[in-house]
């Protein structure tokens, strides 16, 4: 197969960018997105010019690191996958392929379609965790959990943090991921005495960050490659109300 290509090239996050026009030859219908490039990338290092910048380490779907826009599309047309597991054959020889990074306010672009997602991680740091004493690895079931909230839990987790969700909200809003994350935490029992703590402050420092609020346009959950359901945004603004109220009622 045998594709053009117009790539977003940035040499850093304070230059100007523009699209750079491409053909790549030799490519596999069974070729991953990822591997085409790594095709084109070959060829340009070859002919000495600079290869493209793009972000990927397990290339199983696992890891998050791999988001691009694809034709306006965060991880491109096919539906629940990452980049590294969309395959070539979903695409029309004949139509140029426009790549493009992440675009959101807080993940500024380093270098061609990699862009810097640590806001991800600040956001985790104000709430993400529990202080429950750990000690030795203590038996199974010495805590018991409802098989309906570690099936929640367990969905929540599967966020693998890719920031899709963010790339395709018309308001560069963060709520999937963060509410994600808090409702993995705040549906175990271990998780519930800083639940409504932790949903105040990962909200604080979203909006800090520069994400924007959630409208429930539901855009996230359609490009989202494991599925975290809207409802996930629901429950997590549910905690942030209540915890409204109780700073109300403490003060
Ligand atoms: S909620 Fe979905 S789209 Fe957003 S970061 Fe997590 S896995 Fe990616
Ligand atoms: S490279 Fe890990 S999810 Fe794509």
């Amino acid at each position: 197969m045998r594709f053009t290509l117009r790539i977003w090239r940035q040499d850093s996050r304070d230059s100007d960018g523009r699209l750079g026009e491409y053909v790549v030859d030799d490519v596999l219908p069974d070729m991953s997105f990822l591997e085409m490039l790594d095709v084109l990338n070959e060829r340009l290092a070859t002919d000495g010019e600079q290869p493209v910048a793009f972000d990927h380490d397990c290339r199983e779907g696992i890891c998050g690191m791999c988001g691009m826009m694809i034709d306006g599309i965060a991880h491109g047309p096919q539906r629940e996958t990452t980049t590294c597991q969309l395959y070539m054959r979903h695409f029309d020889e004949g139509r140029p392929i426009t790549i493009e990074p992440w675009r959101a306010k807080p993940f500024p672009v380093v270098r061609d379609l990699v862009v810097d997602r640590s806001a991800f991680d600040r956001i985790i740091e104000s709430g993400g965790y529990i202080s429950a004493p750990t000690g030795s690895a203590p038996d199974a079931h010495a805590v018991q959990v409802r098989k309906r909230d570690a099936d929640r839990a367990f969905e929540a987790a599967a966020c693998i943090g890719c920031g899709a969700c963010v790339a395709t909200c018309p308001n560069g809003s963060g709520m999937l991921f963060t509410a994600a994350k808090a409702t993995h935490l705040g549906s175990l029992p271990q998780g519930q005495p800083e639940r409504l703590g932790r949903a105040e402050n990962m909200l604080e420092t979203h909006d800090e960050l520069g994400f924007g609020g959630c409208t429930n346009t539901g855009e996230c959950t359609v490009v989202c490659p494991v599925g975290i359901p809207l409802e996930t945004i629901a429950r997590f603004n549910r905690d942030v109300l209540k915890a409204s109220f109780r700073d109300t009622a403490a003060s």
